[in-house]
């Protein structure tokens, strides 16, 4: 048998029964599939119920009914379930588009890789397994356009090598997956020493571990680093995978873990850029999780932390304790990893999860690199059509 014949074998329907509100479905595995029938009514695929160019539903919410059982379910030849409806409405389901929605859990751990959930957290290991790849190739080849972005969702850190040593490389990246996301700062920004700075990265002061842009409530997913020239004296870079470290911090000190995903923190970002006056708030909790508890994101940024905080004032004691001990965690030697970029190279990395730092530097000689960020709704995108493109 052909690999592909085998494929439309596992999808292969053999019988369908209405259970209460549901149908169960027997496939040819003799395994069963539960799915409620309203779920069914509502993900009609017939034209008057889903328009087929725009991709959308067109049954409301009153056009369907939590109790509606269908008269008749069966299994037709063309390997469907056909289901008649009260109102003599007919649906047909392809056994291959309810196999990617079944309600087991295998099934929708399928669809996590899909929505591009999948990583490999790291610590100081990562200083020699950093993924490399060459400007160029990321340009002109789509095949390295994927691994790029694969590696950025998986690891959160890449380095690229080769680029143009001048300004405006980073747009080019931008284009090849969409559009660049601007800030405040500009659709790039210009990492230099500058006479009177509006931001500490305009210093050659040292950066400790942050993420960027904490201030902002639609935080940007990726920051690149593009290196045009480094001849100071330091200015090392310094990453760290946040989210290894977060689950040591639940791990190792749970009630500071629940205090930092629980109690927000103010971020603020105050001053003038190009003219324009800025005064961005943005109010989160320094470990925001999701209702299953998993990390979405870490807003750690200490040079941009509010004084204002929303809580008593023993709980904001107790924010310093857990502050300070996930800052010794993130510090720790065998958590991050250090290097000093050079020039051609440009450093991407995951801005919700991959914090950077810089060590201080001497202002004598030039240290000029370029900063630009991308959203991930752009990444994930850009990864979907170019897996189906791919055939990835
Ligand atoms: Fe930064």
């Amino acid at each position: 048998m052909s690999s592909n014949s085998g494929q439309i074998e596992n999808f292969k329907l053999v019988r369908a029964d209405i259970q209460d509100r549901f149908i169960s479905v027997t496939w040819s595995s003799g395994s069963k599939s539960l799915f409620p029938c309203v779920w069914l009514r509502d993900n009609c695929q017939s034209q008057d119920c889903f328009h087929p160019s725009t991709k959308s539903r067109l049954l409301t919410l009153d056009n369907i009914d939590t109790d509606e059982i269908p008269t008749n379910v069966k299994i037709n030849c063309n390997n469907e379930l056909e289901i008649v409806w009260k109102n003599n409405h007919v649906s047909l389901y392809k056994a291959e588009w309810l196999d990617k929605r079944r309600f087991e859990e295998d099934a929708r751990k399928k669809r996590l890789t899909w929505l591009g959930t999948d990583m490999e957290l790291w610590g100081s290991e990562m200083k020699n397994k950093v993924p490399v790849q060459q400007f160029q190739k990321i340009l002109d080849d789509d095949n390295e356009l994927y691994l790029w972005l694969r590696h950025l969702e998986k690891y959160g850190l890449v380095l690229i090598k080769d680029a143009p040593r001048e300004v405006g490389q980073l747009n080019k990246l931008g284009q090849r997956v969409f559009f660049l996301r601007k800030t405040h700062y500009g659709e790039t920004f210009q990492v230099k020493v500058k006479a009177d700075p509006n931001n500490a990265a305009y210093t050659t002061g040292i950066l400790n571990l942050h993420i960027d842009q904490c201030y902002y409530d639609y935080t940007p997913g990726v920051q690149m680093l593009h290196c045009i020239e480094n001849e100071a004296e330091g200015g090392e870079s310094e990453f760290c995978d946040g989210f290894h470290v977060v689950n040591q911090l639940k791990e190792r000190f749970a009630e500071y873990f629940n205090i930092l995903k629980s109690v927000d923190l103010d971020f603020m970002d105050i001053g003038t850029e190009n003219n324009r006056k800025f005064h961005k708030i943005h109010r989160c909790p320094t470990i925001c999780t999701n209702h299953k508890g998993e990390i979405l994101k870490i807003m750690f940024n200490n040079a941009i932390r509010d004084s204002h905080i929303d809580c008593d004032a023993e709980t904001a004691l107790k924010i310093y304790e857990s502050l300070k001990v996930f800052h010794k965690l993130l510090n720790d030697e065998r958590n991050k990893i250090s290097f000093k970029l050079k020039p051609g190279e440009i450093v991407c990395f995951h801005n919700f999860r991959v914090l950077h730092g810089r060590k201080a530097f001497k202002s004598n000689r030039n240290r000029h690199l370029e900063g630009a960020y991308i959203d991930w709704d752009e990444i994930h995108d850009k990864m979907r059509v170019l897996r189906s493109e791919l055939n990835n």
